[in-house]
């Protein structure tokens, strides 16, 4: 097993491995962000106040949620180790193909994976609802379901009522609702933050490091309610916002809450623009193209195979993501970021030159 993410490529390269808002960061955060370094640095010699009050409030009223139900996460990708540290499941229950930390967390803490697939239907990956409802109540109980949504790296979408239906069949469990890229969905009105509220097997994960698109700086939050929040948040590391995130977001969120709202709605809208050309463009080419409500898309070639393509466009320095990690993907599946007008266009334009007539 190999821990493999996209991203890891040189400055001059145009990555589209890695899926954040096309748009971001947004100006008011680089201003605030060169703000603290310049006039208030004295920050970083201080510990962040490790309740986390303000960051909570700011997220809280930011999100349109209850304050004690925020778990503030440096990224959400902390939130599944302290999920599995405090809950300790009997079982894993992932749908596939999904986001490799799934998979890699039930290795690296010994916990039984179940895993079962997305059904792929011509260009679409369908949510198996029926197979998932029919896991055993043996198997299900005190296991965690993991639940990508939209799912990294299909795109594709899990309706609330299914979330409420799999929360209300399975009460033994928890349901991991990650909705890292819910914010950069035209869907993000059907999200399952609310669901909280009503279900105490629910928690759900939010990125802002992929909203705002700050992946070094990092920024994300649990959303759940009831005496497991009390102890997630207790048992998550003291310290884990470092003081200049703490500040940002907070200053963010708080101060430009407004404005914040209005990018993230003009980020969606240019993210399904966008998408659709990319869209258009590839199944023009003849790749099968899935149906995305997400920052990426996943594309399918008849003929080549992720790595030769990618070495054919590096060529060009560009780089895609080799989805064969997901299991259970063959090696002719890569992902796509949607990126700005511009980087999108210059990608067309070279996979045109590759690809154009040779992909029958
Ligand atoms: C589904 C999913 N959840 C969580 C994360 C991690 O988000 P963050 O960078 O905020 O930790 C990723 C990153 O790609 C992801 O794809």
């Amino acid at each position: 097993m190999n821990r493999y993410h996209g991203g890891r490529v040189a400055e001059n390269v145009l990555d589209f491995s890695v899926p954040v808002n096309p748009l971001g960061p947004p100006k008011h955060l680089i201003d605030i962000l060169k703000r603290v370094i310049k006039d208030n640095v004295d920050t970083i010699i201080k510990y962040p106040d490790y309740e986390y009050s303000d960051l909570k409030k700011a997220l809280a009223e930011f999100y349109n949620i209850k304050e004690q139900c925020v778990i503030p996460l440096n990224g959400a990708a902390e939130a599944l180790y302290i999920v599995l540290a405090v809950y300790r499941p009997r079982n894993l229950i992932v749908v596939e193909p999904t986001f490799g930390d799934y998979r890699e967390a039930s290795y690296a803490l010994g916990v039984r994976l179940t895993s079962i697939h997305y059904i792929e239907n011509m260009d679409a990956f369908i949510f198996p609802l029926e197979p998932l409802l029919s896991i055993s109540s043996n198997i299900a109980r005190k296991s965690v379901i993991l639940l990508s949504n939209p799912n990294n790296p299909t795109g594709s979408f899990i309706e609330v009522k299914y979330v409420r239906e799999i929360a209300e069949s399975f009460r033994e469990s928890l349901i991991f609702v990650d909705e890292a890229f819910m914010d950069l969905s035209e869907k993000f009105r059907e999200n399952a933050l609310h669901l909280v509220e009503e279900y105490d097997n629910i928690v759900v994960v939010r990125s802002l490091t992929k909203s705002f698109s700050v992946p070094g700086l990092r920024m994300g939050f649990m959303h759940v309610c009831g005496k497991l929040s009390r102890i997630l948040d207790l048992y998550r590391q003291p310290w884990n916002v470092n003081s200049i995130a703490n500040h940002v977001f907070i200053e963010l969120l708080s101060r430009f809450r407004d404005d914040m709202k209005e990018f993230l709605e003009t980020s969606r809208r240019y993210i399904v623009l966008e998408r659709s050309r990319v869209t258009s463009h590839l199944k023009y080419m003849r790749f099968v193209v899935y149906r995305s409500y997400a920052p990426y898309l996943l594309v399918r070639s008849h003929k080549f195979i992720a790595e030769e393509m990618n070495n054919m466009l590096m060529k060009y320095n560009i780089y895609v993501r080799d989805a064969s990690s997901y299991t259970p993907l063959t090696k002719y599946f890569f992902r796509v970021a949607i990126r700005s007008k511009h980087d999108n266009d210059r990608f067309i334009e070279v996979m045109r030159k590759l690809f154009g007539d040779r992909n029958e």
